[in-house]
């Protein structure tokens, strides 16, 4: 399987990251777009289709980064329906091309597929009550100031997942950055239509680990787990 090459946020300039950031995950832009026909990808305009087609029950893991949680949890369960979601194009391209090679060896992970692009845009094509649970893990922290209006686990995230979550469906979420913990905290403040457990780190410890978990673990960050359920 040949994939198009394309440059890394740090081949550009400062106004040609800037540029890159906005733009990234969007459908439009997609360097999947030219070769269509990969297995494992799921493009834009087939996603409503696929999830009608769906017997399985639909997890989503967001920000899936190097798939490590998303294949471990898709080799645990396969009686679910995994997708990865992520708008980083190298993280996908490797993600699909190891998922082509296992299939190659025959250990074929039938039951997991990618999007690439952000996830407001997988959400874009989707019916209410589609899915049955999403995971968010470790998220960008995007320290500075000037860029936390680039973090994921927003007010606005929840608001726009909820209508599409199946009735009582949860939403994981867990970081290692204390001041991102806080952030979310702040977020739920006016949230409204979920019922959330701070204090739900046990069934958060059934789950295979992350790469950027592994990492925390040895810098001896804290673990901070939100578990939301839709009312
Ligand atoms: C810090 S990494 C964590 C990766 C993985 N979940 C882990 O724990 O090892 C965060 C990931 O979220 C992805 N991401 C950033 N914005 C996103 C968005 N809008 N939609 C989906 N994924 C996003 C990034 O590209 C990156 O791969």
């Amino acid at each position: 399987m040949t994939l198009p090459k394309v440059k890394t946020p740090s081949d550009l300039t400062s106004e040609e990251r800037r540029e890159f950031f906005e733009k990234r995950g969007s459908p439009d832009t997609t360097p999947f777009k030219e070769k269509p026909g990969y297995k494992y990808l799921l493009q834009s305009e087939d996603i409503k289709s696929w999830v009608e087609t769906q017997t399985l029950p639909i997890f989503l893991d967001i920000g899936a980064g190097m798939g490590r949680f998303l294949m471990a949890e898709s080799e645990k369960h396969p009686d679910r329906s995994y997708v990865g979601i992520d708008p980083d194009y190298q993280c996908v391209k490797k993600n699909i091309t190891k998922l082509d090679n296992r299939e190659r060896r025959d250990v074929a992970l039938k039951n997991c597929r990618f999007f690439y692009g952000s996830v407001y845009h997988f959400f874009e094509q989707l019916e209410p009550k589609s899915i049955d649970l999403a995971y968010v893990n470790y998220p960008d922290p995007w320290f500075k100031k000037r860029h936390i209006k680039r973090r994921l686990v927003t007010e606005k995230f929840f608001n726009t997942i909820h209508p599409l979550l199946k009735d009582h469906s949860k939403v994981f979420v867990q970081t290692d950055i204390d001041d991102y913990a806080e952030f979310i905290l702040e977020e739920f403040e006016n949230l409204k239509g979920f019922d959330i457990n701070l204090k739900a780190i046990d069934q958060f410890e059934d789950l295979a680990g992350t790469l950027y978990q592994e990492k925390a673990v040895t810098k001896d960050h804290n673990r901070h787990c939100f578990l939301l359920q839709k009312q």
